[in-house]
């Protein structure tokens, strides 16, 4: 099977309220206008769709911050580039897509971003992650993806997400619903490590961490929120391979992943933005958890 994971839109509609001054949606967009529109570029975004039709590319995982303040009109903007998708896709929600306490509440990204789950017949199929903040696909016989929201309304000083107690239930229950002897691809929008500044962190990462150490069979963990490519293949730790694809709108910094899966191991393939999108990097590994 061959997945490709983006991540990190960050598409952007100033819009300017003045019967809300103060809100975060502005200050968002005054940052965006102010910083981050010398980085992102979303016309970069454009040539996507093609180029995973023409790369064969089976499933496409959107691992969330598609928008930058859950604006209705940037959820429009990222519906109308995902609709240009031919194939199936998984889009879980980040923090930019859960940003006031308002889109948050009314999940709003859900009204955009709804998995299809028609050839699903397991149990599992009870979990959504608009309700339960979970989801499993049987993606291939043998292989499941889980796609986790662990994304938050914060202050505007804050980007935590969090693993809650409830999510943290959840999980475990999903595990035992796939059969033993099937693997898994875990998609969250946050790094389970807490490398960063303690205010974009995932709070209860460590947990998180630990209930993957116990199950080996979650082979990869695919993330994205950093805005940084990372591949670390950490199975000598007993975790799985963690796969960052980077932010695939930050111009020359821009990147994500195609990446093969099959019974022994896989291969990644890194692309990145150089005025059209371009193969930099393939490894191979074979999957080594017990
Ligand atoms: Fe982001
Ligand atoms: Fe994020």
């Amino acid at each position: 099977m061959r997945i490709a994971q983006i991540s990190d839109f960050h598409f952007t509609k100033v819009t300017f309220n003045p019967f809300r001054l103060f809100s975060k949606r502005l200050l968002g967009h005054l940052n965006w206008l102010f910083f981050r529109r010398k980085t992102f570029f979303e016309a970069q975004l454009d040539p996507l769709p093609k180029l995973f039709s023409d790369l064969n590319v089976d499933l496409v995982l959107l691992g969330g911050d598609l928008s930058t303040t859950s604006f209705i009109k940037e959820f429009e903007k990222a519906a109308k580039l995902i609709g240009k998708i031919k194939q199936p896709w998984i889009a879980i929600p980040g923090n930019h897509d859960h940003y006031t306490y308002r889109s948050y509440r009314q999940k709003h990204f859900y009204r955009y971003f709804k998995n299809k789950r028609d050839e699903i017949t397991h149990r599992a199929d009870f979990f959504t992650l608009k309700e339960h903040g979970i989801e499993a696909h049987k993606i291939m016989d043998g292989w499941w993806l889980i796609a986790l929201d662990t994304a938050l309304a914060t202050n505007l000083y804050s980007s935590t997400g969090l693993f809650s107690e409830k999510l943290e239930s959840y999980l475990e229950e999903v595990l035992k619903l796939i059969p033993d002897t099937d693997s898994i691809l875990l998609l969250n929008h946050y790094p389970f490590f807490q490398n960063d500044v303690e205010r974009h962190n995932l709070v209860r990462g460590e947990v998180l961490q630990k209930l993957i150490e116990r199950n080996p069979r979650i082979r990869m963990y695919l993330h994205g929120h950093t805005h940084r490519h990372t591949i670390a293949d950490l199975q000598v730790s007993n975790l799985p391979l963690v796969v960052d694809s980077g932010s695939c709108a930050q111009g020359k910094k821009g990147s994500w992943n195609l990446i093969d899966i099959n019974t022994n191991g896989c291969t990644i393939s890194t692309y990145q933005w150089n005025d059209q999108w371009t193969k930099t990097k393939t490894e191979d590994f074979a999957w080594t958890r017990p």
